[in-house]
Parts: C-alpha cells; structure tokens; sequence
C-alpha cells in the first residue's frame, strides 16, 4: 500500500480538526470535498474574492449531511489578523490556499497580489503559530523557478522571479523558513505546477487555460494560443494536489519538514498538444469543435517551459501522482460539459 492509500484508511479512524483557506476556490473546496468524504471536520475561511459559493454548494451535494454539519465556513479576509486567529482556533492542520493567483492579475495590480499574498500569508503564520497547529502547509508555485531555463526543476535550483506574482509566492517560501528556524513551527511549500479539474475557474481575464479553452470550445468559440504553441507545461491533476497536501500535513517524518516541494507528474505538454488533447476528449464527450486555434503574441511574464522533478517529494512524503494529463482530463471532462455549458 502506499502512504496515500494507509492515511485514506486511518483518517477517518481518528478524525482531526483542519483549516483550509481559500475554501470556496478551486483546490480549496477539492481539499474540501476530500476531507468531509473522509470524516474530518473542516473550518473554511475565504472572503470570495475569486471563489465562489456554488463551489461550496457543489461539495454539500458530494457528501452526506453528516459530514457536511463537520463543516464551518468563516467569511473572512486574510489580510485580517483577527479573522485569521478565530479560523486557527483548535485547528490540528492548516492547509493554506487563499492567495490571489495569476502572473497577469499581478502585473495589472501588483499592490493588491502583494497585501493578499504576503501580508495574508504572514498573518496566517503568526496566527498558526500561536494557535500552536500541528503543521502549516500552504500553496506555493512553479512560477518560483522564473528565468532559470534548467529542465526538470529541483528543488533547490532558482531563478529570478518573473512576475510580481512570483515575488509574493518565493517570499511566502522565505517567510515559512524563517518561522521554522526562528520559532520551531512546521511547514510546508507545496510548489503547484499548473492544476486543473472540476470547479476551476473558466471565466474572466485571468482564467487558467484548460477550464478557459474547455468552455470556449463547449461555446462554439475561438480558442486563442499565445505564442507558437510550443510553450509547455506539467500539467497536474487536482487529486494528485489533493494528495500532496494530505500527505504533507500529517507527516511526522522531521526530514520531510520545513521543506518545499513539486507537486506534478513530470509531464510535459505544449500548448498544442494541448489542444488537440481537449478537443478529442470533447468530441468522446459528444462535443464536436471544428475549428483551428488562433495563434496571437506570447504573453508577457509566461515562463517557456516547465516541468517538475519530483524525486524529492516521492521520497520523503510517498507521494505517487496517479493520474497523468490523459487521465485526468478524461476524468474532469464529464463536469466540464455538465457545467460550463
Ligand atoms: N491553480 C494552479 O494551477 C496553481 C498553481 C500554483 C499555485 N497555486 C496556488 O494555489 C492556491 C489556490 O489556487 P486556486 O487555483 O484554487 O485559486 P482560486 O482563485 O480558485 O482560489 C483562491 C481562493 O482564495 C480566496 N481568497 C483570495 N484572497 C483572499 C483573502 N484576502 N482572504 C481570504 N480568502 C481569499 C478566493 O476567494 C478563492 O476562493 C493559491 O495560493 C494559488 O496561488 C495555484
């Protein structure tokens, strides 16, 4: 059995008290969905600025209402120290998420990418920390490896940010460090590489490319490639996220903590393939899109290529992705086709 597998049988067995912030977004109400299926009781806390309620109300139809009573959303914002501390009361694991994503959002308002994502980010520790949570994991991001062109990314090989939305996620790494050395506290940086599945945001500027393309080609619209098509990326599914992150709270292992860590397949898919990939998954899904992509400039603050190594975190937390790029659209088409019709 895997790690993953022995924890899937022994939470439920004992269930713990975790917080999720970021909870009405994507991967926050995924993590969400997986814990209440898993007997945990859950406290949410997020203030909406890109997350949705429909995505809370989606996971309430997932689960039993028993299990959904073990859930308590706190509207609240983590720039707000006072909401953070009432959200760490009693709480066994945090898993922080809330941030607000995007390379493009932070060049178009880089003062609020950095209050959100840094001085939430720092409010969050020091209300983890006096909470005395048992560890503190928190959504970290690729875009941490900036101009460094070396393929795979390790761990410890960095270049220089790209976007100020980068800054604020590599000073979230040097922030949790410091916190480590300085007052003993456990965390852990999960370093996303592009993930996707149900309830991932398809609409507005700053959408992620496979709900966006995904919805485009359910419309009948143009899908838009910026560059050539050859830019590529490690494409991760969101159980595999969802993963990473159980197993990065609950590990016990001193070795595996105050670390970061890529959380990814070690694929790598370019823009194009990418198309092709979604449209002929559409078409098994009964969606015929017939048209060719239109290729436009490249967009500004993109790394080229990324791809994950993901040695270390198979090593010292049993991570093992088990849904590839394939699988995983396979997997998330069905909603896409029910909900972004
Ligand atoms: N999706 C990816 O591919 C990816 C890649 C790398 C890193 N990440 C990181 O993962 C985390 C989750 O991303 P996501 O894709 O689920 O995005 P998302 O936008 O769907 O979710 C973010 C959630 O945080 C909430 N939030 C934002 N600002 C807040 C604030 N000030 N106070 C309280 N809540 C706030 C939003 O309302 C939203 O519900 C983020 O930290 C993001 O930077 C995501």
């Amino acid at each position: 059995m895997t790690r993953y597998e022995v924890l899937l049988k022994d939470l439920p067995l004992s269930p713990k008290k975790w917080l999720v912030t970021g909870v009405a977004g994507f991967i926050g109400s995924n993590l969400l969905e997986t814990l209440l299926k898993l007997d945990q009781f859950v406290v949410g806390l997020d203030n909406f600025a890109t997350g949705h309620l429909h995505n809370l109300e989606e996971v309430k139809q997932q689960v039993t209402p028993e299990q959904w009573s073990r859930f308590k959303l706190i509207e609240g914002d983590i720039r707000d120290l006072d909401a953070c501390n009432a959200a760490c009361s009693g709480v066994n694991y945090v898993l922080h998420q809330a941030a607000l994503g995007s390379v493009p959002r932070s060049l178009n308002d880089p003062i609020t990418t950095n209050s959100t994502n840094i001085d939430g980010f720092l409010n969050m520790l020091v209300a983890a920390r006096d909470a005395k949570v048992e560890s503190f994991t928190y959504a970290a991001s690729s875009s941490t490896y900036g101009d460094h062109p070396g393929l795979p990314k390790v761990e410890d090989v960095i270049g220089k940010p790209l976007s100020p939305y980068a800054v604020t996620k590599y000073v979230n790494e040097l922030y949790a460090d410091v916190f480590s050395r300085c007052y003993g506290f456990k965390t852990v940086g999960l370093r996303y590489f592009n993930v996707f599945g149900k309830r991932q945001d398809p609409a507005g500027a700053y959408a992620a490319v496979i709900p966006k393309w995904t919805a485009s080609m359910i419309k009948g619209e143009d899908v838009f490639i910026n560059g050539d098509g050859q830019t590529s990326r490690d494409f991760c599914f969101i159980e595999n996220t969802v993963q990473a992150n159980l197993l990065a709270a609950t590990t016990k292992d001193e070795k595996a903590l105050n670390q970061v860590y890529n959380v990814a397949v070690s694929g790598r898919t370019d823009l194009n393939l990418l198309f092709a990939t979604l449209k002929s998954e559409l078409a098994l899904n009964k969606v015929n899109y017939t048209k060719d992509a239109v290729y436009r400039d490249f967009r500004a603050g993109d790394v080229r290529h990324s791809q994950a190594d993901i040695t270390k975190i198979s090593e010292l937390l049993g991570y093992a992705p088990s849904f590839g790029i394939e699988q995983g659209i396979a997997k998330a088409m069905p909603w896409y086709v029910a909900f972004l019709k």
